[in-house]
Parts: C-alpha cells; structure tokens; sequence
C-alpha cells in the first residue's frame, strides 16, 4: 500500500520564534492524531528557520524538509545549501522544482535533475514538482508539458531510486490563487503522470510511487482531492501556515 504524505511549504514566511509555536502546534496534533503508518507529515520551514522545526518535531514521526538546495557536494556558490548541510541538520526531505523556483530562479529541469540525483545520492527525500501554467492548459498541452518535465527531472534515476521519490502534481495556475484543480482534474492528471513513470520504470515502481496535489489544498476540499485513487496526499502552501487548517488537512489524509 502507499503511503500517503502531506507536505507543508511555507515558503518565504514567519520567523524562529513563529515557526516554534507553528511546528509545535503541528507536533502536537500528530502526537495525538496517532496516525496510521501510511501516513506521513512533513514539513517544509525557510532554511534559517530548519533548525529551529526540526528541535520542535523531535520525538515525532514529522518529517523536516528543506524548500531547495544546490547539486554540488560543496564550493563557492554563495547563498546557497547543499545536501550535506541539510542532512547534518536532520532533514530528511526536500523539495525540488517548484514552479517559483522554476518560474524565478529560472530552474529549468536539467537544473532539477542534477539536485534530484544529489538528493538520492546523499540520502534525502526528494518532493519533484512538476505542472503546467494556465496558457499551457488552456492550450490542450497539459499532458505533453508533464511528460516532458518528468522525463527531463528524472532522467537517469534507477527504478529503485524512482521509488523514493515523492511527486507533488501543482498545476501552476492552482498554487496561491485560491482557484483549485476538481478532483477530476486532479485525478486525471496524476493517473497520466502514474502511467509516465510507469513507461519510465515499470508498473510495479509506478503503483509504489507517492504523486501529491498541490495548489490551492485548504481544510475543506483535501479530503475529497486525497480521496481521488491517484492522489497520495498534498503539498500545501497558504494553508499550512495556520495550525488549524493544517491539522484538518492532516487529518483528511488518514
Ligand atoms: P498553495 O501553495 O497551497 O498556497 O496554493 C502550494 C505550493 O506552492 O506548494
């Protein structure tokens, strides 16, 4: 059975002091949810922030991912992080290829790829984000633009690796604007991405493979969107900045 995760990205928000009392909030919602196994909470803090959620979450099963990180071992590449880093913090995941990072940081998914095989290589969980804009939708070229991302982000990744690798489906037109893909439209395109990488690997590594929504997910429309076969779970912007919320979209997952 696959596990089904969901992801809080608070992008460039709060500070130490608020992401103590948020990630401690969270914690202990977690403890006393006592989830099933197949399902995991991970969270996502700005970087100079990680420190600070990975001391809240300690003793829970809440995961503490960073938002980017840069492909080399180490070297001089100012203001950037590498995996090492992360890891000696005690991160265990993070995320790659977010449409803003694609968008205006200019991550094309050559750049993607060459952090996604890093990740594997230095052992933190991978979130491969991938989606088209509005233009691209409207223009009929939805599936195209997805399988051209996924073949491009994961090029060179072994079957095994692939298993690790979480997905987060986040149509770029749903991401902040409060405008969310129906869980039809959600559905459908996570089953083409499932059917890609099964191309890519094979049918077994597919079926095991955890592919997120993302954009727009709130407390009142995640569990119809988790409940879609193909959808294992969110990536969540806006609403994971509120406690609350986030402990509702927690709780849809289960
Ligand atoms: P949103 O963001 O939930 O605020 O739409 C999702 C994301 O960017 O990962």
């Amino acid at each position: 059975m696959r596990s089904t995760i969901v992801a809080g990205n608070w992008k460039m928000h709060l500070d130490v002091a608020a992401a103590r009392t948020l990630a401690g909030a969270v914690s202990a919602h977690v403890r006393s949810a006592a989830l099933p196994p197949q399902v995991g909470v991970v969270l996502c803090p700005p970087a100079p922030l990680l420190a600070a959620v990975i001391d809240e979450v300690r003793d829970t099963s809440i995961g503490v991912g960073a938002q980017n990180m840069h492909a080399a071992d180490s070297g001089a590449y100012t203001g950037e992080t590498s995996a090492g880093m992360l890891l000696s913090l005690g991160c265990t995941h993070v995320i790659l290829g977010h449409s803003e990072r694609r968008q205006y940081f200019h991550e094309s998914d050559q750049l993607v790829n060459g952090k996604l095989l890093q990740a594997l290589r230095q052992g933190l969980r991978p979130i491969v984000c991938i989606g088209e804009t509005l233009e691209q939708r409207e223009t009929g070229i939805t599936q195209p633009v997805l399988e051209i991302q996924l073949r491009e982000s994961l090029a060179g990744i072994s079957a095994e690796e692939l298993r690790g690798v979480i997905l987060a489906y986040e149509p770029v037109w749903a991401i902040g604007t409060g405008r969310t893909a129906t869980p039809e439209q959600a559905q459908e395109a996570h089953a083409f991405i499932r059917s890609v990488l099964a191309d890519m690997s094979d049918s077994d590594t597919a079926a095991h493979m955890v592919i997120q929504y993302g954009g727009s997910v709130k407390a009142d429309n995640a569990a119809e969107l988790f409940a879609q076969p193909d959808v294992d779970g969110g990536l969540v912007g806006g609403a994971s900045l509120d406690a609350t919320a986030f402990a509702a979209i927690i709780d849809a997952a289960r």
